[in-house]
C-alpha cells in the first residue's frame, strides 16, 4: 500500500485577500478528485486572507492554517494574535517555527517550545519546522541541530497529543531564491534520524507522525524527495503558487509513490 501522503505551501507574506481566495479556489477544483484518506493537502495564508479563505466553496478539500501564533490566549501581547483568535476562524493547523520566523525574528526553540503546546491544547494540528543553517551544516553539527529544535519543540508533548503532530524539515540554506535544493540523499539521511529521533521519544507513536521535506521544491525534484522512505510529504513555497503548477506537482508525486510501491 502507498504511504498517505501530505502536500502543503505556506505562502508567506505574498498573495493579498483576492488572490488567495482564487488561489484556494482553483487549487481545490484541479484537487477535487484526489481522495482526501490518501493526500492531505494544506495552505498557510497570510493573516488577513484567512477570513475569507476559510469561506471557500470546497473548503472540506484543503487545511487551512496561520503561519505563527502567539501561546497566551489573550493580554498585553501587542502584534500578536491568539490560539483563541485563530480557533474563531475554525482553521486546522498552525505553522510554528518557520525558519524566516527564527532566523529574521528571532524566535528561540523555548518559545517554539511554547506555540506547540498552546496549538496543541487549543486542538490545532502543530506543524514543527525546523532545519539547520548553512553554518552549522559546515561546522557539522545538522544533526544535533535537528535533534534539539524537536526535542525542545516538542517537550511536554504527551504520547496523545502526538497525533496532532507533524514536523517539516526545511533546510534554511534550501530555502527561497537564494537556496539550493537538499538532495535526496541529505534529505533521505537526516529524515531517517529524525525518524529515529521521534521514536526515541515517543516509542511507536513516534513512528507515525508526519515528516515533511522542504526547501526549494519543484518539479525537477518533487518525485525524488516524495518516495524517501521518510519523507511523507512536500512543504513547498514557490513552485506552488500557481494552483496548476502545484496541481501537476502534486499528481506527479502521487503517481511516483504509486510506482514505487
Ligand atoms: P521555497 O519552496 O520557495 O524554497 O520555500 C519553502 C518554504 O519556506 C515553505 O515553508
Amino acid at each position: 500500500m502507498s504511504k498517505k501522503l501530505y502536500f502543503g505551501t505556506n505562502l508567506k507574506m505574498y498573495k493579498n485577500i483576492a488572490d488567495t481566495v482564487s488561489f484556494l479556489n482553483d487549487l481545490t477544483a484541479y484537487t477535487e478528485d484526489l481522495g482526501r484518506e490518501e493526500i492531505e493537502l494544506f495552505v498557510i495564508p497570510s493573516y488577513t486572507s484567512l477570513p475569507d479563505a476559510v469561506k471557500i466553496e470546497r473548503r472540506h478539500l484543503v487545511h487551512l492554517g496561520a503561519q505563527n501564533m502567539g501561546w497566551e490566549d489573550q493580554g498585553q501581547f501587542t502584534g500578536e494574535i491568539s490560539p483563541l483568535m485563530l480557533k474563531e476562524l475554525r482553521l486546522d493547523l498552525v505553522m510554528i517555527g518557520h525558519s524566516e520566523r527564527r532566523h529574521t525574528f528571532r524566535e528561540t526553540d523555548y518559545e517554539e517550545n511554547l506555540k506547540v503546546l498552546s496549538a496543541l491544547s487549543h486542538g490545532f494540528t502543530a506543524l514543527l519546522c525546523i532545519g539547520e543553517t548553512e553554518q552549522e551544516k559546515e561546522f557539522g553539527v545538522s544533526e544535533e541541530v535537528l535533534r534539539s529544535q524537536i526535542k525542545i519543540g516538542l517537550h511536554g508533548v504527551t504520547a496523545d497529543q502526538l497525533g496532532k503532530v507533524w514536523i517539516a524539515y526545511e533546510p534554511v540554506w534550501s530555502i527561497g531564491v537564494n537556496g539550493t535544493p537538499a538532495t535526496p540523499e541529505y534529505a533521505a539521511h537526516m529524515h531517517k534520524m529524525m525518524r529515529e529521533t521521534m521514536v526515541s521519544l515517543f516509542g511507536d507513536a513516534g513512528a507515525e507522525v508526519p515528516l515533511l521535506y522542504g526547501g526549494s521544491v519543484n518539479p525537477g525534484n518533487a518525485e525524488s524527495l516524495i518516495v524517501l522512505p521518510n519523507v511523507d510529504g512536500l512543504f513547498v513555497g514557490r513552485a506552488a503558487w500557481n494552483a496548476e503548477a502545484f496541481n501537476t506537482l502534486i499528481r506527479k508525486s502521487a503517481a511516483a509513490c504509486a510506482a514505487k510501491a
